[in-house]
């Protein structure tokens, strides 16, 4: 079997406010392997999100703990904490956060700019990247000029520029029409199965389910259902 690339042990995150303390993320158990595609399902407010900031050491759970390739994120520090941001886990977000005043292939570039200058293989994989996503022609447009679709599959080049082992995406298909969100989450099937990356989706959209490996449904913070096995290759 692939290897765990991802585990999550009795997660919760509780939010203390004014008005009392919400456990949006409640005592979660799950893992996830390489190669497959994940999809976590759930209505708004059921805690999607902020599931998918802890997988991604944005935020700490309250209790539980989560692992990325058999590390517990608690046990790193802020700077190993960002490096694996960085360099091992592709991050893209419910509302893109591309940088505006550069273009496609510059916002694809911005992961390993930050971390050295770009060589050859990079600007290669990049190229790459950049027709598997069918931005050749829009890559020198900043992302105003872009169409959803397409600043989605910007927003997934500059996840993918690092080669992620893990790749997390919130609602990455929210803005897009059927046809574009149908292609998004068939990519990020095929990053699965053809690259052994391992894929994870929070979605409240039953058409990014339908190409998932798997199928975790959330409410209020709890896993309510889990649809494993579908889709799942033999080999
Ligand atoms: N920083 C915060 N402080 C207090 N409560 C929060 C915070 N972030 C989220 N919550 C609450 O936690 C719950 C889950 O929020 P979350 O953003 O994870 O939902 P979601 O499933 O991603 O929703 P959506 O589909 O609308 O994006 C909500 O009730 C929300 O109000
Ligand atoms: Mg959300």
């Amino acid at each position: 079997m692939p290897p765990v690339v991802l585990q999550l042990r009795a997660v919760s995150r509780v939010f203390v406010g004014a008005s009392g303390s919400i456990a949006a993320v409640d005592g979660i158990d799950a893992e996830f392997r390489a190669g497959t595609f994940t999809a976590i399902l759930g209505r708004s407010g059921s805690g999607k999100s902020t599931l998918l900031h802890l997988c991604a050491s944005l935020d700490r759970p309250t209790s539980g703990a989560v692992l990325v390739d058999g590390r517990d994120l608690a046990s790193m520090d802020d700077d190993a904490l960002a490096r694996l941001r960085r360099t091992t886990v592709g991050l893209v977000f419910q509302f893109f956060n591309l940088m505006p005043q550069l273009s496609i292939d510059e916002n694809a570039l911005l992961p390993i700019v930050l971390e050295r200058s770009p060589t050859a293989a990079d600007l290669a994989r990049l190229d790459a990247l950049i027709a598997r996503l069918g931005l050749t022609h829009r890559r020198t447009h900043r992302p105003e000029l872009l169409s959803g679709g397409e600043r989605q599959r910007a927003a997934l080049a500059r996840a993918l520029m690092p080669s992620p082992r893990l790749l997390l995406a919130d609602e990455p298909t929210g803005a897009l029409d059927s046809s574009n969100a149908t292609a998004i989450a068939g990519l990020l099937r095929d990053l699965a199965h053809d690259d052994g990356v391992c894929a994870l989706a929070v979605t409240h959209d039953e058409r990014v389910a339908a190409l998932a490996d798997s199928v975790i449904r959330l409410d209020d913070g709890r896993v309510v259902g889990v649809d494993a096995g579908r889709g799942v290759r033999s080999s």
